[in-house]
């Protein structure tokens, strides 16, 4: 393979076949995009996360080509995104013994491969990025918060290219990896009140399209809470292809940079930008379900739950569906759970609705909290979705019919 970019002799006794075939095609298949991106040489990542892994989103192809590179190890700490449903849960969802099976043996290859059983969007409750550290992420939530909270650097990774990522633990040294492309373009300044998660995503989903693949710099949020930066880095992820943002007072990269204010785009976002995206969708007073926990909730996103259902003292008419890694749900006390049961909450874990199998699950309209949960469901599964704040979402639950 003829190429340009600097190799050291490991990489290229990798490339040259000496290590087995699925770690040489690894390695021509990363030396190949860096060599077509102008990237230098490679640099060593400290944790690749796979996206893509819901049998429901990558089908058989996505199956083959795993269960292909499952014959060999991963050389760098490995997670992974949710799947198509909760694996102690799958019958009571719904889901066909053939979507299981096949959802299985993917999770196995990954096993196999020695990839972290977490099945979350939400890898940095799992292993918190450093600043500075190198890594190779896909799921667009969790690479914006990798780089614009963390100050870590992953460029946006497609779901193949973090397995090669992962076997080789190396990716090309380009794009966010670069200091040079750490530099906002766009200066946002948001005139608005950002009341919870609701209107942090909003506020990300209308600077995406703005913005699109360049790097804003957002000014005038207020001490926000790290579930809303992560709401905001979601709907971001949602509507452009950014890999980074630079949040006012957040990001650990500002106090170094010298900024000149006068040469960046300017864009003000008002409340009624956001209200006029929350009302498309709508607030309905009705639903077969409440889905909160996109990206997946943190243990304090669950506690707010546990103290809006404790005010109750009975039943939800309507299901709430609260979604989490299992990590998270095992800091969860059994009195929470159980509480949640009696009250008709659902903690689950794994997957979302949005990469699950949604027409098994037996719901046509859903509420919640999320601009990204709301437009993959209405754009990917056709599905009524009404957005609104996460206490009115639970309002809604216990409203009488
Ligand atoms: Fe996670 Fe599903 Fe949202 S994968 S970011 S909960 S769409």
């Amino acid at each position: 393979m003829v190429y340009t970019m600097y190799l050291t002799r490991e990489e290229e006794a990798i490339l040259s076949g000496k290590h087995g075939p699925e770690y040489q095609k690894a390695m021509k298949a990363l030396v190949k995009l860096g060599d077509a991106l102008g990237a230098e040489k490679l640099v060593k990542v400290v944790h690749a996360h796979i996206s893509g892994i819901s049998y429901q989103n990558i089908g058989d192809a996505g199956l083959d080509f795993l269960e292909e590179y499952s014959k060999v190890k991963v050389r760098t700490y490995t997670t992974c995104n949710p799947l198509g449903f909760d694996m102690d849960l799958w019958k009571e969802m719904g889901i066909p013994e053939e979507f299981y099976a096949k959802q299985l043996r993917i999770v196995g290859a990954l096993k196999r491969m020695g990839v972290n059983g977490t099945f979350t969007c939400t890898p940095y409750y799992i292993r918190k990025p450093l600043i500075g550290e190198h890594l190779a992420w896909g799921e667009s939530n969790a690479v914006l918060y990798a780089n614009s909270v963390c100050g870590a650097r992953t460029n946006r990774e497609g779901g193949p290219s973090t397995v090669f990522a992962a076997l080789v633990g190396k990716v090309p040294y380009m794009g966010v990896h670069v200091d040079e492309n750490r530099t906002p373009q766009v200066l946002i300044k948001v005139n608005a009140p950002l009341k919870d998660q609701l209107y942090a995503g909003v506020l990300g989903y209308i600077v995406g399209t703005y913005v699109k693949d360049k790097v804003p710099l957002i000014r005038n949020i207020g001490r926000i809470s790290d579930d809303m930066v992560k709401a905001l880095c979601a709907g971001l992820g949602t509507s452009s292809s950014t890999p980074l943002c630079f949040l006012e007072n957040i990001s650990p990269e500002i106090p170094k940079m010298k900024l000149k204010y006068s040469e960046l785009e300017k864009i003000e976002i008002d409340a009624q930008s956001l209200n006029d995206v929350i009302e498309a969708y709508g607030t309905p007073n009705s639903a077969d379900a409440i889905f909160l926990g996109c990206p997946h909730f943190s243990y304090g996103e669950i506690m707010e739950i546990y103290r809006y259902i404790s005010k109750y003292n009975r039943k939800a008419k309507t299901p709430i569906v609260l979604v989490t890694s299992r990590r998270v749900f095992k800091e969860v006390s059994l009195h929470v759970k159980l509480l949640f049961e009696r009250r008709n909450v659902r903690l689950i874990r794994d997957t979302c609705f949005a990469v699950s199998p949604f027409k098994y699950l037996g719901m046509r309209k859903v509420l919640t909290n999320s601009i990204k949960q709301a437009y993959y469901l209405s754009n990917i599964h056709g599905v009524k979705v009404g957005l609104c704040e996460t206490k009115k979402c639970i309002e809604v639950a216990f409203e009488e019919k």
